[in-house]
């Protein structure tokens, strides 16, 4: 008996220091694959530069829409956890378990399916209707007509005969009307840090109004799906302060330059030989078609193929060789340049500054 009970005191004590020792483990969260995916989706919106993004407003519009984004935020997740919790307790109780006395079950019907919603809804319809107010065109200082191509950007300076592509400057703490239009199907301009978005229709063009109150380049994106290459129609917003602004648009209004030298006289030639002025334009040449991006200030440019690569020699070399390598579907056709002629072609171009 004295011996039972003291294996049953040794298990006991090893029991119990067995759990001692369970319980003081460092907790381990075990890595699955959903949760890394999850993890890293939630990461990528802690992307330093905040590259396109409303939540990181950089304009009066945009701080606008990210407020109203929180507000909506903080109103409907506590929403969305109550009705949660709702479902969880309508599954989980038992068939016949307390019921609701029938004067209070109509009374929680009343309150949260008619009055909390009604509260609810009318709050978001003033918030937006302010925010819409406060949207409203204010006095602006440049206007830019930007046309949306199947998968391209056509951007004008109406005021100072500029015309560019894929890219836009404006000054910084200024207004920017914008007109925008499409040339085939129906495009929408978005810069998620600037402001929302706009629709670009065929048949009249609509207006706009764009501001940065901080120096930067804002990546935009078109937002209505217009075909194939929609994913890669995207161009740069670039918000310079108001001194280099002015410095930009004098050094893109002067007569263009000749090319600096026989080199890139030669790479002019192979631009008109091969044809690619069928549907190019670049200002101060006989090139003079917009099937294609104007190439004026092309060597001075962030991107190829609207976003799609950065500009450098290597990226426009694959790009005039194959560009439905880079970006399938668009109207641009491959090319057949021997080796020499394609160096003096990618010079030519790198120098239109
Ligand atoms: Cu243009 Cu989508």
């Amino acid at each position: 008996m004295a011996t039972r009970t003291a294996s049953i005191t040794q298990a006991h004590r090893t029991g119990s220091a067995t759990r001692q020792r369970t319980d003081c483990r460092p907790l381990r969260v075990e890595a699955s694959p959903g949760v890394l995916a999850l993890l890293a989706l939630l990461l990528a919106g802690c992307h330093a530069e905040h590259v396109q993004s409303s939540l990181h407003p950089a304009g009066p519009a945009a701080e606008h829409i990210a407020w109203l984004w929180w507000i909506l935020l903080a109103v409907c997740t506590p929403v969305f956890m109550l009705v949660v919790v709702l479902t969880l307790l309508a599954i989980w109780r038992r068939p016949g378990s307390s019921r609701p006395s029938e004067p209070l079950g109509n009374r929680f019907i009343v309150i949260c399916a008619i009055i909390l919603p009604a509260i609810i809804l009318f709050f978001f319809l003033f918030v937006s209707l302010e925010a819409m107010v406060t949207l409203e065109e204010p006095e602006e200082v440049v206007t830019i007509r930007v046309v949306g191509h199947q998968f391209w950007w056509e951007v004008h300076y109406p005021d100072h005969g500029i015309e560019t592509a894929n890219e836009i400057h404006i000054p910084v703490g200024a207004a920017v009307r914008l007109e925008l239009q499409a040339a085939d199907v129906l495009h929408s301009f978005w810069v998620p840090n600037l402001a929302g978005k706009r629709d670009l229709l065929a048949e009249h063009p609509n207006t706009f109004w764009i501001q940065a109150d901080r120096p930067g380049t804002y990546r935009g994106q078109c937002a209505e799906y217009c075909g194939v290459q929609h994913a890669l129609m995207a161009f740069y917003v670039v918000a310079l302060p108001a001194e280099e602004f002015r410095a930009w648009l004098e050094e893109k209004q002067q007569p263009r330059p000749e090319p600096a030298n026989e080199e890139l006289a030669r790479g002019r030639e192979v631009f008109f030989q091969r044809g690619c002025n069928n549907c190019h334009a670049i200002q101060g040449t006989s090139a003079r078609a917009n099937v294609g991006p104007d190439l004026t200030h092309f060597g001075s440019r962030l991107s190829i193929g609207a976003g799609t690569l950065p500009n450098n020699h290597g990226n426009l070399a694959g790009w005039i060789v194959d560009p439905q390598a880079a970006k399938p579907g668009n109207r641009m056709p491959r090319s057949y340049l021997p080796a020499d002629e394609l160096h003096l072609l990618l010079d030519y171009l790198m120098s239109l500054q």
